[in-house]
């Protein structure tokens, strides 16, 4: 088994059919289309990561990588491209030249999908390589805005591309890029549209922040260790915060990033999957199918906004300038715009576990610094022994920059009566000597293998939207103005405010 592959909490009773070499161990031949291979995530995430697995030895010769963009350009100016992007001179030059052997850029664009012929060429004359015409799996990554998912899906069906030779049963798998729709009712369309040419099964609804090892560790430290189930509960638990703060701007993504906002960003996707594997039930088994009917029921119990609720409990807010640092609306070039580069929102479960504790949610951009994490706020017992300088434990999760869990727990100052609040700490750079592998690595890895346990099921997608889109279609200018805040503070003081008012602070490291 090649290093790579974790078969991450296989019960004995799930059986893989792992897309690897029996031999090498290295992934089988393949032909992966990246649609979108211009764009800003591919050049700097996915050519990096899968170059990365090149380097690692992952690939074997027969896996071909076709990066389709709407660009007219040579396979040398796409490289070019990738160069400028600075991610190039990163391995051995041997490395690198057989990474750009397995590389072929086509042009191809979703508003004239007839391009898409040239696709097919391109496909038929690398699937014939090697040794004559041989059948190769397909995998398609769709690296682009959701509204040309449909328009991709049907594109290949037409040039013949998602046809399986009956001789050889080949896979053929899709990967979407978040955000998967606008809403509730476009995810719901375009769940249909998609199952028009595949089946669930075949279809990978991706979230980047699956693949990263602290988010997956969530699971094991929820269900691997027995003690914190009796506590895991609203007898004990009096809040909990997720948060997800970036110090960096919107970058180069101004229109894109306009059109859809710090909650449909962040909030609808990561934040509300951290949510769910937190707070959700134990699955059945751990199966794709339990562990996504856990987190479905969490995301279908969290209670909807109206226009009447939203004053309290949400907060928007736009960096402005601050020292030399631009505002969104400089970044952006334009004048106005009311979209949010930060959202704090107050929620709740519905449930047995979890009614009444309340769960505080925030993202933003050009913060103070750059951190996401979770935090468990346990109840305070007022009533304990050592009346002074006790607080409550709080169990953090630290995703990163750092990885860190660490409880925090009173304890005793040597030598006097005092109590401080130490930090017992389980710091992954410490304990383990690797490197956590790129979070795409692990779901391409997952999506060669079949195992769709990382990524988002059809329902689950349209159960986060509901939630969403509870706010979006009850948030005005009125019970919800964008609020200031200066580039690189700690975001909007109502932000601040939402929290005081329940007589509690932001967590901060
Ligand atoms: C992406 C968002 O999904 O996640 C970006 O579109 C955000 O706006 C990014 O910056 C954060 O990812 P990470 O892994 O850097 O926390």
């Amino acid at each position: 088994m090649y290093k790579g592959y974790n078969e991450f909490m296989l019960d004995k009773d799930i059986k893989l059919k792992p897309h690897i070499h029996d031999l090498s161990g290295q992934i089988s031949p393949a032909v992966f289309t990246v649609f979108g291979a211009t764009g800003d995530l591919s050049l700097r995430y996915i050519m990096p990561t899968l170059l990365h697995m090149d380097n690692e030895n992952l690939l074997s010769d027969g896996f071909k990588i076709v990066a389709a963009g709407r660009r007219d350009i040579t396979d040398a100016g796409y490289f070019k491209l990738l160069d400028e992007a600075g991610f190039l001179p990163t391995v051995p030059a041997s490395v690198l030249s057989r990474f750009k052997s397995r590389c072929k850029y086509v042009s191809a664009s979703f508003e004239e999908p007839e391009t898409f012929s040239k696709l097919k060429e391109a496909i038929d004359i690398l699937e014939s390589d090697v040794s004559g015409h041989i059948c190769y799996d397909r995998f398609y990554y769709f690296a682009v805005a959701p509204k040309y998912f449909s328009i991709g899906a049907r594109a290949l069906h037409e040039q013949g591309l998602l046809s399986i030779c009956p001789k050889h049963k080949k896979t053929i798998r899709i990967m979407l890029e978040k955000p998967f729709g606008a809403d509730a009712k476009s995810a719901a369309a375009l769940n249909k549209d998609l199952h028009k040419y595949f089946t669930e099964d075949q279809i990978y609804r991706a979230d980047h922040y699956l693949g990263k090892e602290t988010v997956q560790n969530i699971l094991v430290l929820r269900f691997a260790n027995e003690f914190l189930e009796p506590i895991w509960n609203k007898k004990y638990i009096d809040h909990i915060e997720v948060s997800v703060l970036e110090s960096d701007g919107i970058g180069k993504r101004g229109k894109t990033y306009d059109s859809v906002g710090a909650l449909k960003d962040v909030v609808q996707n990561h934040i509300l999957q951290l949510l769910a594997l937190i707070t959700m039930e134990k699955p059945k088994n751990a199966s794709a199918e339990a562990l996504r009917d856990s987190k479905t029921t969490i995301l279908k119990s969290l209670v909807k906004f109206t226009s009447q609720t939203i004053p309290k409990n949400i907060v928007r807010g736009q960096y402005q300038t601050s020292g030399n640092k631009s505002s969104y609306l400089e970044d952006l070039e334009e004048n106005k715009s009311d979209t949010e580069t930060y959202v704090a929102v107050k929620t709740q479960i519905k449930n047995s576990r979890w009614s009444g504790v309340p769960i505080y949610l925030r993202t933003g951009k050009r913060l103070v610094s750059r951190i996401a994490e979770i935090s468990i706020h346990f109840k305070e017992d007022k009533n304990n022994v050592f009346a002074k300088n006790t607080a409550a434990n709080v169990l953090s999760i630290y995703l990163q920059p750092e990885e860190i869990v660490s409880l925090q727990v009173n304890s005793k100052i040597p030598g006097t009566a005092g109590i401080h609040q130490a930090n017992m700490i389980f710091d992954y750079a410490q304990q383990f000597e690797s490197d956590t592998p790129p979070a795409y690595e692990k779901l391409f890895l997952d999506f060669f293998n079949g195992d769709q346990r990382l990524f988002i099921r059809s329902d689950e997608a349209e159960a986060s939207w509901k939630f969403i889109d509870s706010i979006t279609n009850n948030w005005n200018i009125k019970n919800s103005p964008i609020q200031k805040y200066s580039s690189g503070s700690e975001g909007p003081s109502a932000s601040e405010k939402l929290i005081k008012s329940d007589s509690r602070s932001w967590r901060t490291k």
